[in-house]
């Protein structure tokens, strides 16, 4: 049974039916997850006036002064946001992936 679920597994893509936790679009797996269960409390709707997530006009300063700055924010807390958004127990690189997770939301800040 287990060799016939890893087979349906495979074929899902082949038949166009990727499975939700692989969809392409932006960011790392990782980085989605992290922010929905850490960012998002903010992010998503502007708690605390935070910037919201792909919002533009509220990026656009921020993502201008490059991914290195923002991370150490991520990392450090800045405002209102504390260290890695309140989670301590996230490590650096899933907070990075979160972060990313966040810039995939705008073209412009593909590097
Ligand atoms: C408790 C609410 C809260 C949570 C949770 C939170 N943030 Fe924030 N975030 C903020 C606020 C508020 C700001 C604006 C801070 C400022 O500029 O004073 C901000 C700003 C940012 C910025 C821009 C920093 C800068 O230097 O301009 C980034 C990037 C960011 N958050 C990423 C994240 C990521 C990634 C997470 C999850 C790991 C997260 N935030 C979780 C509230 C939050």
């Amino acid at each position: 049974m287990a060799v016939l679920g890893m087979l349906l597994l495979a074929g899902l893509p082949l038949l166009g039916l990727a499975p939700a936790w692989t969809a392409a679009s932006g960011g790392s797996d990782l980085g989605r997850e992290t922010y929905v269960q850490t960012c998002a409390l903010c992010h998503a709707k502007g708690t605390a006036n935070a910037p919201r997530l792909g919002n533009r006009e509220e990026w656009q300063a921020r993502i201008a002064r490059g991914r290195p700055e923002l991370l150490r924010s991520v990392l450090k807390g800045k405002g209102a946001m504390p260290p890695k958004g309140g989670n301590a127990s996230l490590s650096d690189r899933q907070a990075a992936a979160a972060l990313d997770y966040l810039l995939s939301q705008f073209e412009e800040a593909h590097r």
